[in-house]
């Protein structure tokens, strides 16, 4: 019996070394280690073994048996697949892994819900550059010299050589975009009427904290045409914010100053922002009737055309409506809070 497992053991290394390709190791597989193959064949003699001898026979028997097998494994591996074809072992019954999806951030997908919903009330979308200079951004809207929101601390100037005529700034509202759109009305001749929503990234240098970043975008809005009054600003406000948050969106205007809009007014809405606390009064942005001091500067007649104005902050948008506790989540990138959105 011992004999006959020797042999069977050599003589399949053997063999099992000379096969050539998938379907002579498959035969290989089943005449040694099939069950009806010879291992199978020759453990079946182990009952007529003598009762003393068997400890060992058993014993060798299963040496071979795991000779034979793993001899049969590494040739697979080395063969490459086994299953008729080359390249790697995929198993066909495996669930597999999904592909990742990507999307676009938050912010991005915000501020395309945002031009959608004015859309619909005739809002189009206009843009204008984030380097500006500080007659758009300040002196035709009516923001003097000595005003403190000039000051450099609360603004990005930028350095730049040469004498230029205005000094340039990244933007620090996204205002600038009214007198840009009305200045080409103008010029091109198609306006106003202007019906335009500016949505863009604005920079001030602000300290970081919940509800603060030293970039961050707004969305502008500007309506002038003949007899738009402070009613129809808030109409518009007011469905928009029932538009995008809900019809159950608590909102309210409070009485402010802005030097481009006379009378002007803050726009908040009742948000809350964690589940653990009461919903509170959040600032989205302010607006008001454009001042004609505004429109004068673009040289469009205070005397046959008014209009409204409203610059919101995108990410006081998205944080409410998404129930984003703290403003920082939105620029960190980190995947986990990125995915739930
Ligand atoms: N530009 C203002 C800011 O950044 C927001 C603003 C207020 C925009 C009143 C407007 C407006 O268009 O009418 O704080």
């Amino acid at each position: 019996m011992l004999d006959t497992l020797n042999q069977l053991e050599q003589q399949g290394l053997a063999e099992l070394n000379s096969v050539a390709d998938a379907a002579a190791l498959e035969q290989w597989r089943i005449t040694y280690l099939g069950s009806k193959g010879r291992l199978k064949g020759a453990m079946a003699g182990l009952k007529d073994v003598p009762r003393e001898e068997k400890p060992a026979v058993g014993k060798r028997s299963n040496e071979v048996k795991r000779a034979l097998e793993s001899a049969f494994e590494s040739r697979k591996a080395t063969m490459g697949g086994g299953g008729g074809s080359s390249g790697p072992v995929i198993d066909m019954t495996e669930p597999g892994t999904a592909p990742t999806l990507g999307r676009r951030h938050i912010i991005t997908r915000v501020r395309e819900e945002l031009c959608e919903v004015f859309a619909r009330m005739g809002f189009a979308v206009a843009s204008g550059p984030e380097l500006e200079d500080d007659e758009h951004n300040f002196v035709k809207l009516n923001i003097p010299d000595s005003h403190p929101a000039r000051e450099p601390i609360d603004n990005f100037y930028v350095a730049e050589q040469g004498n230029r005529e205005r000094p340039r700034m990244l933007r620090s509202q996204t205002s600038t975009v009214q007198i840009r759109v009305l200045d080409q009305a103008l010029r091109e001749g198609w306006g106003p009427p202007v019906k335009v929503v500016a949505p863009g990234r604005v920079y001030r240098p602000d300290t970081v904290d919940a509800t603060h970043m030293y970039m961050f975008h707004q969305i502008e809005g500007l309506y002038v045409d003949r007899r738009v009054t402070m009613a129809d600003l808030k109409t518009t406000l007011f469905q928009f914010a029932r538009a995008y948050f809900g019809e159950e969106a608590e909102i309210r205007l409070r009485p402010s100053f802005f030097p481009f809009t006379e009378p002007s007014a803050e726009f908040d809405m009742k948000i809350q922002l964690r589940p653990d606390q009461p919903p509170k009064w959040v600032e989205l942005g302010g607006c008001g009737m454009v001042d004609p001091a505004v429109l004068e500067a673009v040289g469009c007649d205070p005397e046959a055309w008014t209009g409204f104005a409203f610059g919101f902050g995108i990410e006081r948008i998205a944080m409410g409506r998404y129930n984003i506790p703290d403003i920082r989540m939105l620029f960190e990138n980190d995947i986990r809070f990125l995915e739930q959105l």
